[in-house]
C-alpha cells in the first residue's frame, strides 16, 4: 500500500496564527512530540524571519533524529543561506524555498512578470541545491495561478533539482473537484513530474482545507502539509489529525497509509493547545472535547452494547483517555454507573441511586458534566470525603501603582494557617500564598474566569486546571468576587489532587 508523507508546519505556518507565538523551548517540546507522533517532516520555522526563529530551527535541527527538519526561505540568497545555516545540524535537513506564481501576487506584491518569476524560482532551487539535495519548492498561491504557467514552473524547478514540489492553496480558495483537476493536470502535463514528490498545502478559509488535501491525494499528491488542531494563518491550515484519521478510518476508500502513530494524536493536540493558548473548539473533529461524546441516551445505550453503532473510530485510537468522555442530561443510569466504576469508585446500589439522582439534578443546571463534576458529587455528597484544605479568608491589595499582595487564611486539618505574598498580578499573588500555605508544587495548566449570571454584580465562576505527578484535576470556585472565586477554585483543585493520591485507599477502607 502506498503511503502519504506528513509534513507538519505547526511550528511555522501554525505559529503564524494570531497570538500563537512560541518560545524556543516550547517549540522544541512540540517538535519532540511531533517526532514521537511519527511525522515525516517537521517544518521548524522561517530562519530569516528573526533571530529567535533562527535559533529555534537550529535547536530543533540539533535535537530531532528521525523526522526531516525543514526551514522555510523566500527565493533569495540571504533567506536560503540562513535556512541552511539553521537546518544543517539535522540528521535529515530540508530547505523549503517559495515564490508566488499567481498573476495577482506577481503584479501587486512582487511587481514582476511571469518570466522573471520563473527565472527566480529556478535560481532559488539551484542555489539551495548547493547546500543539500533535499529541496522543496512551493509555488505560492498556486491554486490561483494560470495552470499552463504552473505546469511550466513545476517542470522547470524539478529540472533545477527540486525533490518536492508543493502546490499551496495559499488563500483557501479552491474546491476539492478543482484541486483534483489541478493535481491531475500536473501529473499528466509535466514531463518530469515523477522525479519529484507532489505536495499540497491547504488553507481553511472556506473550511475546505482537509477535503482539498484528501482530494489532492486521490489525484496523486504524496505529501500533505498540515498543522496540529488546524492552527495557522487566518482560518488556519488543514488539520493533521483529520487528514490522518480520514485516511486510516476510510482505508477502504483511500487505500493509503501514513507513518503517524495515531495514539499520540490527542497528547500532541493538547500540548499544542496548552503552549499556544489556542483553545480547541469542543466540536472539533478527532480532538474536540465532544468528538467522542455520545450525549443522547439512545446513542449511549447503542455504544455500550456495540461501539460500532455510533462510533466510526475509537477514542483510544487517537489516545483519548476514556475518562474524558462527557455525560449529559440524556445519559442513562447504565452509562453513569460505568463511568463511576471507571473512575475507581465502588458504590453500593443505594449510593449509586443517590449519586445518579443528584447527577440528573445537576444536568438540569449544566449541559455537560465532566469527571470532575461526578467526582465532586461522589466525594463531597455521597461519600463525604474530607477536604484537607478549607478556604477561610482572603484580602488582596492591588492597583496600577502597587505590587499586588494577597493575604490568605486556610484551615488545614483544623489548624488555621495564614500567609501573605506578592505576585505579578492579584491572582498570581493569591495562588502564591495558597501554594506557600499548602506546601504544594502543582503546575497551573489553565485558568478561566466566566460570569454565570449577567451584570457587573454577576457571580464569577473560576475554573483552574492543575497537574501534579502526571495527574490533572479541575477545580471550580464561584463567588461574586472573582479573586475569592479564584482562591476557592485553586483550593478545590488541590483537595482533588489530595483525594486522587488516596483514591485506592479510599475505595477499600473508607467506604461506609
Ligand atoms: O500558504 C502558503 O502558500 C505557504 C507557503 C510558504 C508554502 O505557507
Ligand atoms: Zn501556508
Amino acid at each position: 500500500m502506498e503511503y502519504v508523507k506528513i509534513f507538519d508546519t505547526t511550528l511555522r505556518d501554525g505559529e503564524q496564527a494570531a497570538g500563537a507565538s512560541m518560545n524556543i523551548e516550547e517549540k522544541l517540546r512540540i517538535a519532540l512530540q511531533l517526532e514521537k507522533l511519527g511525522v515525516d517532516i517537521i517544518e521548524a520555522g522561517f530562519p530569516a524571519a528573526s533571530e529567535g526563529d533562527f535559533e529555534a530551527v537550529k535547536n530543533i535541527a540539533k535535537n530531532i533524529v528521525k523526522s526531516e527538519v525543514a526551514g522555510l526561505a523566500r527565493a533569495t540568497e540571504d533567506d536560503i543561506t540562513k535556512a541552511w545555516e539553521a537546518v544543517k545540524y539535522a540528521n535529515k535537513p530540508r530547505i523549503h524555498t517559495f515564490l508566488a506564481t499567481s498573476d495577482i501576487h506577481l503584479k501587486y506584491k512582487l511587481k514582476i512578470d511571469r518570466a522573471e518569476a520563473l527565472k527566480r524560482a529556478v535560481w532559488a532551487v539551484k542555489f539551495a541545491k548547493k547546500f543539500t539535495d533535499n529541496v522543496e519548492f512551493s509555488a505560492e498561491d498556486a491554486c490561483r495561478t494560470n495552470i499552463d504557467f504552473l505546469c511550466e514552473v513545476v517542470e522547470a524547478v524539478i529540472s533545477a533539482g527540486a525533490t518536492t514540489v508543493n502546490i499551496p492553496d495559499t488563500v483557501g480558495y479552491i474546491t476539492p473537484q478543482e484541486f483534483y483537476e489541478i493535481i491531475k493536470t500536473l501529473k499528466n502535463k509535466v514531463k518530469n513530474i515523477n522525479k519529484a514528490v507532489i505536495s499540497v498545502h491547504c488553507h481553511n478559509d472556506l473550511g475546505l482545507a482537509v477535503a482539498n488535501s484528501l482530494s489532492a491525494i486521490l489525484a496523486g499528491a504524496r505529501q500533505v502539509e498540515c498543522t496540529i488542531n488546524g492552527i495557522g494563518e487566518r482560518a488556519g491550515n488543514a488539520a493533521m489529525e483529520e487528514i490522518v484519521m480520514s485516511l486510516k478510518t476510510r482505508k477502504d476508500f483511500f487505500n493509503f497509509n501514513t507513518k503517524i502513530n495515531t495514539k499520540h494524536i490527542y497528547r500532541t493536540s493538547k500540548l499544542v493547545s496548552q503552549i499556544t493558548g489556542m483553545i480547541v473548539q469542543p466540536n472539533k473533529a478527532i480532538v474536540g472535547a465532544n468528538a467522542f461524546a455520545h450525549e443522547s441516551g439512545i446513542h449511549q445505550d447503542g455504544v455500550l452494547k456495540e461501539r460500532l453503532t455510533y462510533e466510526i473510530m475509537t477514542p483510544e485510537s487517537v489516545g483519548i483517555p476514556q475518562s474524558l468522555l462527557v455525560l449529559g442530561k440524556l445519559s442513562g443510569r447504565h452509562a453513569f454507573k460505568k463511568r463511576v466504576e471507571e473512575m475507581g469508585y465502588e458504590l453500593t446500589e443505594e449510593q449509586l441511586n443517590k449519586a445518579f439522582k443528584r447527577f440528573k439534578e445537576l444536568c438540569d443546571q449544566k449541559k455537560h458534566l465532566y469527571d470532575e463534576d461526578i467526582d465532586a458529587i461522589i466525594s463531597q455528597e455521597i461519600l463525604n470525603l474530607p477536604e484537607k484544605f478549607k478556604f477561610v479568608f482572603l484580602n488582596v491589595v492591588s492597583g496600577n501603582r502597587t505590587t499586588p499582595c494577597a493575604t490568605v487564611e486556610i484551615e488545614e486539618d483544623g489548624k488555621i494557617i495564614k500567609e501573605a505574598t506578592f505576585g505579578n498580578g492579584p491572582v498570581d499573588a493569591v495562588f502564591n500564598a495558597i501554594k506557600r500555605i499548602t506546601k504544594t508544587k502543582s503546575k497551573l495548566l489553565s485558568f478561566v474566569i466566566s460570569a454565570i449570571t449577567t451584570g457587573t454584580d454577576a457571580q464569577g465562576e473560576v475554573t483552574v486546571k492543575l497537574e501534579q505527578g502526571g495527574k490533572q484535576v479541575l477545580g471550580k470556585g464561584v463567588d461574586p468576587d472573582v479573586l475569592v472565586a479564584s482562591a476557592k477554585a485553586y483550593i478545590n483543585a488541590l483537595n482533588k489532587l489530595e483525594l486522587k493520591k488516596d483514591l485506592i485507599k479510599v475505595n477499600r477502607e473508607d467506604l461506609p
